[in-house]
């Protein structure tokens, strides 16, 4: 994805932790068109995952990343678009408290890390690039995918887990988020 301005100027890391200051590790205080641009960055991935998911609105923007508790992980390719780099896709992620239903059917209250949104630009699916923003995302939190639920998984995203993660859909939940075997196994014991 390409942008009139640089993303490497924005963006010093291969990957970028964005949170409700959608500061990217670095200071933008004092250059409000450094926000600005951050802003729409932010504002373009959001509208391009709500139309591959056909969704009718987006549910990534910068003023709804503004206003939550949820951290976005901007992958960029530093090296293209003449060296002002491009930004390959996201990965937003957050705590929920969800009422789930184990395989005795029986609600258990939890409050996992969830996927919110996830997309890479059409142009670069199928590269390897959702499993290295992926297991970034992993490594940061230092958990394993069975213990996160999935809020509204595509089907490619679905065959995405199974292929890289082994995880096949557990009990079918009364609402949208999806958890995998091993969730209520891996969790009994946990705080
Ligand atoms: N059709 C079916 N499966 C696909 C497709 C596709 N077009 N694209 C990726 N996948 C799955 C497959 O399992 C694929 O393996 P395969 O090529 O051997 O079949 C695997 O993902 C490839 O892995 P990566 O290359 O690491 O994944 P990619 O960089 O393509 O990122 C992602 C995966 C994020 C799901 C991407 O395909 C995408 O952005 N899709 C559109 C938006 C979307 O559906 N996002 C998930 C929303 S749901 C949520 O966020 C909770």
């Amino acid at each position: 994805m390409e942008f009139p301005f640089s993303i490497n100027q924005l963006f010093p890391e291969r990957v970028s932790i964005l949170d409700q200051t959608l500061v990217a590790g670095r200071k933008t205080t004092g250059a409000p068109h450094l926000q600005a641009n951050i802003e729409t960055v932010i504002d373009e991935l959001g509208r391009a995952s709500a139309k591959a998911q056909q969704l009718p609105a987006s549910i990534t923007s910068a003023s709804k990343l503004q206003s939550q508790r949820h951290q976005l992980y901007l992958l960029k390719d530093g090296e293209s678009n003449g060296g002002r780099g491009v930004v390959v896709g996201f990965l937003k992620v957050g705590y929920k408290k969800l009422f789930l239903l184990d395989h005795q059917g029986s609600h258990v209250e939890a409050e996992p890390l969830c996927i919110l949104d996830f997309y890479i630009a059409e142009n670069l699916q199928r590269y390897g690039h959702g499993r290295e923003l992926f297991d970034f995302m992993l490594q940061h939190k230092k958990l394993e995918p069975v213990l996160m639920a999935y809020d509204r998984p595509s089907p490619k995203f679905l065959s995405f887990l199974a292929k890289h993660y082994c995880l096949t859909p557990s009990v079918p939940q009364a609402n949208n988020f999806v958890v995998f075997e091993g969730f209520f196994v891996n969790r009994s014991g946990s705080p």
